[in-house]
């Protein structure tokens, strides 16, 4: 059994991955599942915080099964400027913020009216214009209140010679975040799986935990790194 360590809190954990809407039924999402955020919050409320779930898209079966403590509530996002929304106003009152959700970097800019069709094509080939989407996290950043801790993410995938430790670095450091949780996805790591292994920095670049296991073990490694941080 954990201590009530985070009892008199208020969090908010983001959790999923957001859906840009192309047309009335087309999006542009990504392979978040949601559990990593669903561990967050589960965990934080067992610890006693007092938990606002941003739900982007987040598999239904798991949130089912997630069977979360009522001391969460849960607020649907769609897209990343509706997430931006939720997380700003969670943000008023929080003392603590995660941003474990996968949040669409681009958006459609032109959001078609009616459905697309090939017959309204001009040709064998169409143009999606995207354009940037706001940083949410840095927001948060730059509007945080005293005594707020910010938690952010960061999935990235290996390969291009930089470590995960370097980039986890250089990340913290952009975003200003209090910590980074940096772990590495592709096709067969991250994603639909319960497991995962995170990298944890603080804003200085030190490496304050390198947990791996179930998601929930790792969430529990990231209250405990807030815990540490905040005292
Ligand atoms: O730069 P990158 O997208 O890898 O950063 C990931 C972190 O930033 C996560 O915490 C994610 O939730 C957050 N993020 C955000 N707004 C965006 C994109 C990512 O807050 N538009």
């Amino acid at each position: 059994v954990r201590r009530h360590d985070l009892a008199g809190l208020r969090v908010a954990v983001s959790a999923g991955g957001t859906r840009e809407p192309i047309d009335p039924v087309r999006f542009i999402g990504n392979r978040s599942s949601g559990r990593q955020g669903l561990a967050l919050a589960a965990a934080a409320a067992e610890r006693g915080a007092e938990v606002v779930l941003v739900a982007a898209h987040v598999d239904r079966g798991l949130l089912a099964e997630a069977a979360l403590p009522t001391a969460v509530r849960i607020v649907a996002a769609g897209t990343a400027a509706e997430l931006g929304e939720a997380m700003r106003s969670a943000a008023v009152v929080a003392d603590v913020i995660v941003m474990a959700a996968a949040v669409a970097d681009y958006r459609v800019e032109g959001i078609a009216p009616r459905k697309l069709t090939k017959e309204s094509a001009a040709g064998p080939a169409i143009t999606l214009e995207l354009v940037e989407t706001d940083d949410i996290v840095a927001g948060l950043v730059r509007d945080r209140r005293e005594g707020q801790t910010i938690v952010g993410f960061a999935a990235e995938t290996p390969g291009d010679g930089e470590a995960l430790i370097d980039r986890a670095r250089r990340k913290a450091a952009r975003k200003g975040v209090d910590l980074l949780a940096a772990n590495e996805v592709g096709w067969e790591r991250g994603f639909e799986t319960d497991r995962n292994a995170l990298v944890i920095v603080d804003v200085e670049g030190r490496v304050v935990a390198e947990p791996r296991g179930t998601k929930r073990d790792v969430a529990e490694a990231v209250w405990d790194a807030v815990v540490a941080v905040r005292s």
